[in-house]
């Protein structure tokens, strides 16, 4: 051996900015990240798999190897996509590994040369919960590459391919998420248009009495009252808190969909007043209402108390902000869905004749209320 054996032994693991053979094709090149290093040699087509531009990440990684190198490496994507493959999917070793970006991120990578310096030779991926995706070589002798997984979640992969893998980098989200922000909302319906259809929007009848006086002779004071309890609630669903496994809160801006109590006792569409909304609300709502009637000796009476229910589920397109805690931020647009329930206050009303169904919403078809207080 004329050349000293480690050096021979080892793989070669280059930094992006001292590394001129490596061209990086597009979307890998600059992003929310840092300190990026490679495994293997500089040989082969530049690859990229990153989708980090539109806040989908990487759930899953696929490798192929044999004794002597790793051969063929895909990537699986959060939005249920795949990268293409690299390499030549051959040999004898093979395994994939997917993990819920939602609940689970990386926490370790180590790569190994094929000790010759002419490619990638082993992957090693441990993620937080346990999961453990190991194929290559053996390696026994050689140096360990570690990858900085930062905040372990994997924006893309990056490297250079022919009929095998040459070399293997990997892109992490550089820190921590701080907040995620959802702003610029715009919803694809108007409260103009939802209005016109009353859309989602029902009367509910929340009781009903049919009363008559049965005394011979004395007057009788009839009360219909009564309280009741229901929920409304607001939820938004973006997809990039499950991508990036946020649970808490988000905040929300734009021109926001609200459904509430225009009047009293009806509801309808408009825009939120609010300058922003966190992600989730849910409040009971008390429906009282309460009606005394005088009814004279035999006198009938006919009451029914009411209230309007709104249920609203639509689409808005948005753009989602990521607060690093380094004070970097990032953006992407993406698409999610309001759902909101809602309760305008109960109404009740008596009368001397039997009420008619109650067929979609009650404005625009009030009713005689006759009032019995002689
Ligand atoms: C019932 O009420 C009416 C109106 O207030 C009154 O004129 C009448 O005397 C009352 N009758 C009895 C039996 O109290
Ligand atoms: C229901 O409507 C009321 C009145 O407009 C509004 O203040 C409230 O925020 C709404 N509740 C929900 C959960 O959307």
């Amino acid at each position: 051996m004329i050349f000293s054996p480690k050096k021979l032994l080892l793989g070669a693991a280059v930094l992006f900015s001292g590394f001129s053979g490596l061209a990086l094709a597009d979307d890998c090149e600059q992003g929310p990240w840092q300190d990026v290093t490679s495994t293997g040699a500089s040989t082969g087509g530049p690859y990229c798999a990153t989708k980090w531009k539109s806040g989908t990440v990487i759930t899953g990684v696929e490798v192929w190897a044999n004794d002597k190198t790793v051969r063929a490496i895909q990537f699986y994507f959060s939005d249920g996509t795949n990268s293409q493959q690299w390499g030549k999917p051959d040999g004898n070793k093979h395994a994939r590994m997917d993990w819920d970006s939602a609940v689970d991120q990386i926490g370790q990578i180590k790569t190994w040369g094929n000790g010759k310096g002419q490619s990638l030779g082993r992957v090693y991926i441990r993620t937080k919960s346990g999961k453990e995706l190991d194929v290559g070589k053996d390696t026994s002798g050689q140096d360990t590459f570690e990858t900085n997984v930062a905040s372990g979640v994997m924006l893309g992969a990056f490297g250079t391919a022919g009929d095998v893998i040459d070399s293997l980098g990997f892109i992490f989200l550089k820190s921590k998420i701080e907040k995620i922000t959802v702003s610029d909302i715009v919803f694809d319906e108007t409260p103009e248009a939802l209005n016109a259809q009353q859309e989602g929007l029902d009367t509910v009848i929340l009781d009903y009495a049919d009363h008559t006086n049965d005394h011979p002779e004395a007057n009788e004071t009839f009360t219909f009252g009564k309280s009741e309890t229901r929920t409304a609630t607001k939820k938004y669903s973006t997809t990039a808190t499950h991508t990036f496994g946020w649970s808490n809160a988000i905040e929300l801006s734009g021109k926001i969909l609200d459904l509430g109590a225009s009047s009293t006792t009806t509801l309808s569409y408009g825009y939120s007043n609010a300058q922003t909304e966190e992600s989730s609300t849910e409040n009971s709502v008390t429906l009282t209402y309460t009606v005394a009637t005088m009814l004279k000796p035999g006198q009938r009476v006919f009451c029914r108390a009411t209230a309007m229910g709104g249920k609203y589920k639509g689409d808005y397109s948005s753009n989602i902000n990521i607060w690093l805690e380094d004070g970097d931020t990032f953006t992407f647009t993406e698409r999610g869905t309001m759902e909101q329930v809602n309760w305008s206050k109960a109404s009740s009303v008596c009368q001397d004749k039997d009420f008619d169904p109650v067929t979609g919403p009650t404005e625009g078809k009030k009713r005689r209320a006759i009032k019995f207080l002689a």
